[in-house]
């Protein structure tokens, strides 16, 4: 199995039960466990965690539950050693014996308010290999992002409408809807930055994650083609801005959002499209999209081509300040990128 691809999917899964389903299928025959479970406390207040397994019985995960609720999983204290049979005592052996369960390896989950335990359980007394920790180790960090993701859509795409275009995204280009996380990612932090108001951060958030749903009406062939694109083929995916207009238009309180979807190709100097719209006619939410949006295509690693090394998207940006891009934005985004010490390559993908 190809791990990087593996895990791609267990992130871009619509759910924590999917996450977890491809999660199981993995751990059981890369590290040889029983089970895999997930114990999440996902709001504040909330006090019995909600489990996420599969083909594990109720009765048993009732008694993980246990088990996770009265020792250190949830603080961390546990991360990456076995917890076996021997060690434990009470209720938690009691629990254990029930299950039918020797050994747990468990993993501390953290997103947010979200915190839990990821646990790999074992019928008999096992010792991970480094290779397989390392394998736990990256199952715990995607799961996280697995969440982060779903919290995040949550959140963000509050109409059913909105959440169902994103699905159906999701399911033709996988990679387009990374790329959507990522422009959501940067634009809020330059949105951020800007000292935006809530309202118009929300707004920002949800008008990047959908900027590019008309995707969704590209013919495949087109839209997944491995090699440089041809320029009939090219015009075809430029009119994307316009079908995601046409898709979301008739949504009710859609119209905040509309500007980012159809005008994130507009260029500055008037040289984008579909409007060739030009300076300030851009509204300045969209010039956040169109910024993040050029940035993450810049540093995400095509099949035709690598990703730009940090030196040269710098002088992209720098480049097409004025041209392309808002040049006040620019070395705000340029300072935002500085600070955070590293450009992150890869964005919210892994
Ligand atoms: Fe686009």
């Amino acid at each position: 199995m190809q791990n990087s691809l593996f895990f791609k999917n267990v992130i871009n899964a619509d759910s924590i039960f999917e996450s977890i389903g491809q999660l199981s299928d993995f751990a059981k025959t890369a590290i040889g466990c029983e089970s895999i479970s997930l114990f999440l406390i996902e709001e504040p207040g909330q006090i019995t965690p909600t489990s996420y397994s599969v083909n594990m019985s109720t009765a048993v995960m009732e008694e993980l539950q246990e088990v996770v609720i009265r020792t250190d999983y949830f603080a961390g204290e546990m991360e990456g050693t076995p917890f076996t049979l021997a060690q434990a005592n009470g209720i938690v052996k009691a629990s254990l014996l029930k299950s039918k369960l020797a050994c747990l390896y468990g993993f501390h989950i953290q997103h947010g308010h979200a915190y839990g335990a990821l646990l790999f359980a074992f019928q008999s007394p096992t010792l991970l290999t480094e290779e397989q920790l390392q394998l736990c180790k990256l199952s715990e960090l995607h799961m996280e992002q697995s969440i982060r993701k779903i919290q995040f859509r949550k959140q963000v795409l509050k109409q059913q409408a909105y959440e169902t275009l994103f699905n159906t995204l999701r399911v033709k280009d996988s990679f387009t809807v990374d790329h959507c996380y990522n422009v959501a990612f940067y634009s809020t932090l330059l949105g951020g930055r800007l000292g935006l108001s809530e309202t118009e951060l929300e707004r920002l958030k949800l008008g990047a994650l959908l900027h590019d749903v008309g995707k969704i009406a590209i013919p495949d062939h087109i839209l997944r083609k491995p090699d440089r694109l041809t320029e009939a083929e090219f015009n075809v995916i430029r009119q994307h801005p316009d079908y995601g207009y046409e898709l979301l238009k008739d949504l009710p309180g859609v119209e905040h959002v509309l500007p980012m979807v159809r005008w994130h190709h507009e260029r500055i100097d008037g040289r984008g499209y579909p409007d060739g719209l030009s300076g300030d006619e851009i509204p300045l939410l969209v010039r956040i999209v169109s910024l993040a949006d050029a940035f993450d295509a810049m540093t995400s690693t095509r099949v035709y081509r690598n990703s730009l090394h940090v030196h040269e998207v710098r002088e992209q940006l720098q480049t097409h300040a004025g041209k392309q891009f808002d040049d006040k934005l620019v070395p705000i985004f340029l300072k935002i990128l500085d600070e955070q010490m590293y450009i992150r390559k890869d964005g919210m993908r892994s």
